[in-house]
């Protein structure tokens, strides 16, 4: 505090690593540093506190961190030799996964703090405050941290203590609805990180909702790790992610919604409903399938075969013809023979994809994949990766260039890399680009696609004729 007893204004840069479920973290943890006088800032240089929001879930995502974590070191350093005080936290997955490793490598450290204690933020930055500016190392002359560590996971709920959402995240924002997971994947860090599924209660996220909304937002990407696992608190019970969906729907000015991550064993009738129903909810899905092969599928513990999820997608395509699908596929789980690697091929064929992550099997230290006997080889992994994306390269070529000539809606978030264009989304979230006015960004009009770039379509304003809309122009809506 200053002597007027306003807070003292200060700068916090925040680094996010990894998923939208950290992009949402981070801004929460803008929120709750706001009242201690702490405005963001993009440039770390101006900085009094940097925090790395971290993700574990591959190798080369940790390793980062450490890397990073040296530069800032010397940043501090800087800063002390200026008699600047530099406060350095560490949150997300690795600071849960590794945190005791962050104070022994990384010592200049202030603070490590878990996906589930960012409401215990203040609190820290206040004891970092009161132990002042610390001596360097007499041995090394790094800079010394207070090396603070918070990586409990707390029985109260970290929703219900963070301050609401401050400022808006624009027209296109996340809402944390669930986190966690109880899938226990056998190569996946989550549910030791993140902890066991939780779901927010609908009224809060309801509420959160009409906050963004009201803040401009047009559409709302509802997140969790296992988000169609969500089972939040209603007025009579629990209530499912097409339940929460078909409310939100109702919230009027939200003309969009998605939700991510999905696994297809929580794909149930009342989700498959509201993809029937609501024309809010876009026709792009994410649903990881990791492998098309059931000996891998068993292997990883993922509780269906390559048959039911195909099952799965047949009735999400027949509940909303015009859905298109992206996926998460993992090369190289322990015991992934050739056979199985051409199986995941072939449902790749099978069931045409949009757009996928692939990602070569990393493995990560307790899960039990990292254990099994039979690793394969990197150059193999190499090999089938190579092959698995040039596959899936194709299919998201074919499916963009299968939007040229088609009118659809697209949302406008901003203003195109060229002067006087606009840029935006379409329903199926391609970047779209096209010469407009910037009255358009926060609006959606029809578009229509006249042009495929490498990462991006390229569209004209259309007249609203009254066509029918995010369908392909040969394409009668399903019946209702
Ligand atoms: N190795 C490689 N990829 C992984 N993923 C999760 N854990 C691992 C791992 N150990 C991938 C999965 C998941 C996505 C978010 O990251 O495909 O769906
Ligand atoms: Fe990880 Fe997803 Fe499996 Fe959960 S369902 S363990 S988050 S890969």
């Amino acid at each position: 505090m200053s002597q007027t007893g306003k807070p003292t204004k200060r700068r916090v840069h925040i680094r996010t690593y990894g998923c939208q479920m950290n992009v949402y973290d981070s801004d929460r943890m803008a929120d709750v540093l706001a009242p201690l006088g702490y405005a963001p800032t993009d440039d770390v240089a101006l900085a009094d506190m940097v925090i790395l929001n971290t993700c574990h879930i591959r190798e080369k995502a940790a390793e980062k961190v450490f890397s990073e974590l040296g530069r800032l070191r010397e940043l501090k350093q800087e800063k002390a030799g200026r008699g600047e005080m530099l406060t350095l936290a560490v949150a997300g997955c690795v600071a849960q996964a590794e945190g005791a490793e962050i104070t022994a490598r990384a010592p200049w450290v202030d603070i490590v703090l878990g996906p589930q204690s960012y409401h215990r933020l203040p609190e820290l930055v206040a004891r970092v405050a009161r132990a002042g500016a610390l001596p360097p190392n007499p041995q090394s002359g790094h800079p010394t941290g207070n090396r603070l560590l918070d990586t409990d996971f707390p029985v109260e709920s970290k929703f219900d203590h963070l301050p609401e959402a401050s400022q808006g995240q624009g027209i296109a924002a996340f809402l944390t609805i669930q986190e966690g997971c109880d899938k226990f994947c056998s190569f996946c860090v989550v549910p030791y990180t993140r902890g066991s599924e939780y779901s927010r209660p609908v009224a809060a996220v309801l509420a959160e909702a009409q906050r963004l909304v009201a803040h401009g937002a047009r559409e709302i990407s509802v997140l969790g790790q296992n988000v169609n696992a969500y089972h939040g608190e209603g007025d009579n019970g629990p209530v499912g992610l097409g339940a929460l969906l078909r409310e939100l729907a109702k919230i009027p000015g939200l003309d969009r919604l998605r939700y991510t991550t999905s696994h297809p064993r929580d794909v149930n009738d009342e989700l498959v409903a509201a993809h029937r129903d609501l024309p809010q909810l876009m026709p792009l899905l994410h649903l990881p399938v990791q492998s098309g092969s059931d000996r891998v599928l068993a292997a990883m513990n993922r509780g269906h075969s390559a048959d039911e999820f195909r099952r799965v997608v047949d009735r999400l395509r027949q509940a909303q013809p015009g859905l298109e699908l992206t996926s998460d596929f993992i090369v190289g789980h322990p015991g992934e023979t050739a056979a199985d690697h051409e199986a995941s091929l072939a449902l790749i064929r099978a069931v045409g994809f949009a757009g996928a992550y692939s990602f070569k099997y990393s493995a990560r230290p307790g899960t039990p994949a990292a254990g099994a006997p039979n690793q394969v080889a990197e150059a193999l992994m190499d090999a089938r990766l190579a092959e698995l994306q040039a596959l899936l390269r194709d299919q998201q070529q074919a499916f963009n260039r299968s939007r040229i000539g088609m009118t659809m809606d697209v949302l406008f978030t901003g203003s195109g890399r060229h002067p006087g264009q606009v840029a935006g989304r379409t329903p199926w979230l391609q970047p779209i680009h096209l010469l407009g006015p910037a009255g358009l960004i926060g609006t959606i009009a029809p578009v229509r696609v006249v042009g495929v770039q490498p990462n991006s379509l390229n569209g004209a304003l259309a007249a609203a004729d009254g066509q029918t809309r995010n369908m392909p122009a040969n394409q009668e809506p399903a019946p209702a």
